[in-house]
């Protein structure tokens, strides 16, 4: 048998994109048709008045403006309980108008030069240091892009993750895929103390310097605090090329530092194009309108759902490539939110996928429930349905009228919207019209002052994460790290009194 032909089907536009990028040519960002042909909307029609006894009303969040709008004024001012270390950390929602020109240049400059010495580029980090990274490079890429040949990712390498969990079998696998190519990598750490990333660095680091020795170290990229850690050290000792994390950014709202900006560049993506997203939300959501301003919008629909009861928020999208971006949301919100007994727990979901199993209890379940989806306007490819002979399954209607998958993708959101606001799930659709920078860096900015509002809603500190603190410290003290013995004493006496269960 001869191997399939793609007969009939269009060239792949994220390939088309992906060149065309590759030869630096830009999407007209600039201009007003792009703009308001980008333009990210928040669609209410499902939210208010669902038909269950913990539904919310748009009278609730009315009686929430007072509120939400002093906390927006609080924000502005860097005012509140904002603080770690004595540091403000709320250096993200100024940063779109102050990142320069020079400075995506610099960093342009240097991947550009370095992407053309490699052929494969990892980017460690964990947490707020890798999932912006890897849900713009997903949103935005080729889904199977590292299986592509090099002309086809626009001269990009190719493009992993490491040092997000701890699983051997995953580390090897990934090695597998590296072997006997030149790499380059990026490591994120800003306390550079983290264990899975640190963990990660030493076998990648070790492995360059047995096979290039001291050149391997013009191939690996430091992204770290400006003063402080383990990482700013060896950076000076080794003479690393470094990039710098803001004292006042935290981990999860630095998608748009060095954090962000060098991997995405490394994989060609436009981070011109993404900071003029990031510009163009901020404009409207530093709006004093609470009607016209999403992020004010977005925080007082999740508190008011909060408040009446509920605990879950499913986010769930329609396009495989925005499933990162849940992902990154989840953490956005989860980190930030969940302090003191808050929150709601974000629940990342793709549909149509999921619908054939959690579907079933958001329809019926509990409702303790609120949806957000992502919905994806226009994917970068329309597939046509074609006739068949006999038109068993009955779907000949959709090739008679010339409906493609994109359209009834769009249909899986909006019939899902319906159904479950019937079944008493309060929803609202964020709608992204295309996948594009532009797009992705209005989303997150939008996020990321509506989870911040939330912060001075429910009174907490945002930007803190003594939780997640909590973990890394048990973990340094159980696994024998020196300097923690009082931790792992502390923690064996504990284990000690407690019986253990366990059936078999
Ligand atoms: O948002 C956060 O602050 C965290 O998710 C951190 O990014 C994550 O814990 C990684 O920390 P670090 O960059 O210090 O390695």
């Amino acid at each position: 048998m001869k191997g399939l032909k793609l007969i009939d089907i269009e060239e792949n536009k994220t390939i088309e994109g992906q060149i065309r990028r590759g030869q630096h040519k830009q999407n007209s960002f600039k201009s007003e048709e792009f703009r308001s042909a980008n333009r990210i909307s928040l669609d209410l029609t499902n939210m208010f008045d669902t038909p269950e006894e913990t539904n919310i009303s748009r009278k609730d969040v009315e009686s929430l403006i007072p509120k939400v709008m002093k906390a927006h004024q609080m924000l502005k001012d860097n005012e509140g309980d904002i603080y770690d270390a004595d540091i403000p950390m709320t250096g993200w929602q100024n940063l779109p108008s102050e990142i320069t020109k020079e400075h995506i240049e610099k960093i342009k400059s240097i991947v550009s030069d370095l992407a053309a010495e490699i052929d494969a580029f990892i980017s460690l980090g964990i947490g707020g240091s890798y999932l912006g990274i890897e849900a713009t490079f997903c949103a935005l890429t080729h889904g199977y892009f590292n299986q592509l040949n090099k002309e086809q990712r626009g001269g990009a390498p190719e493009i992993y993750f490491l040092g997000q969990n701890m699983d051997p079998d995953y580390f090897r696998d990934t090695l597998d895929m590296l072997e006997g190519k030149r790499i380059a990598i990026n490591v994120i750490s800003k306390s550079g103390t983290t264990t899975e990333t640190a963990i990660a660095f030493r076998i990648i680091q070790n492995l360059m310097e047995k096979n290039w020795g001291d050149k391997a170290g013009r191939m690996i990229l430091i992204t770290t605090d400006k003063k402080r850690g383990a990482l700013k050290e060896m950076a000076s000792q080794k003479n690393y090329r470094s990039f710098v994390i803001p004292d006042n950014i935290g981990g999860r709202f630095s998608v748009l530092t060095d954090v962000g900006l060098v991997g995405l560049a490394m994989a060609n993506i436009d981070i011109e194009e993404f900071v003029a997203g990031f510009r163009n939300m901020r404009e409207i959501a530093m709006q004093d309108d609470f009607w016209q301003n999403p992020s004010l919008v977005h925080a007082a629909l999740r508190y008011a759902s909060w408040n009446a009861g509920k605990k879950i928020e499913v986010v769930a999208t329609n396009a495989v490539s925005l499933f990162s971006v849940t992902k990154w949301m989840e953490q956005l919100f989860a980190e930030s939110e969940g302090h003191d007994g808050h929150g709601l727990w974000v629940s990342p979901l793709l549909f149509s996928e999921k619908l054939h199993s959690n579907g079933q209890i958001i329809q019926q379940g509990e409702r303790n429930l609120i949806e957000t989806f992502l919905l994806l306007q226009q994917h970068d490819n329309s597939i046509q349905i074609p006739k068949t002979d006999d038109s068993l399954d009955g779907f000949d209607f959709l090739a008679d009228r010339v409906l493609d998958m994109n359209f009834i993708n769009r249909k899986v959101i909006e019939g899902t919207a319906y159904a479950h606001f019937q079944a008493g799930v309060p929803n609202m659709t964020i709608e992204i019209p295309q996948r594009n920078a532009f797009n992705l860096g209005q989303l997150y900015y939008m996020m990321e002052r509506s989870v911040a509002i939330s912060g001075y809603l429910l009174g907490h500190n945002p930007f803190v994460q003594p939780g997640v603190e909590a973990y890394k410290q048990a973990i340094f003290a159980l696994i024998g790290k020196p300097g923690f013995e009082e931790t792992a004493r502390f923690i064996d006496e504990d284990l000690r009194k407690i019986k253990r269960i366990k059936i078999q």
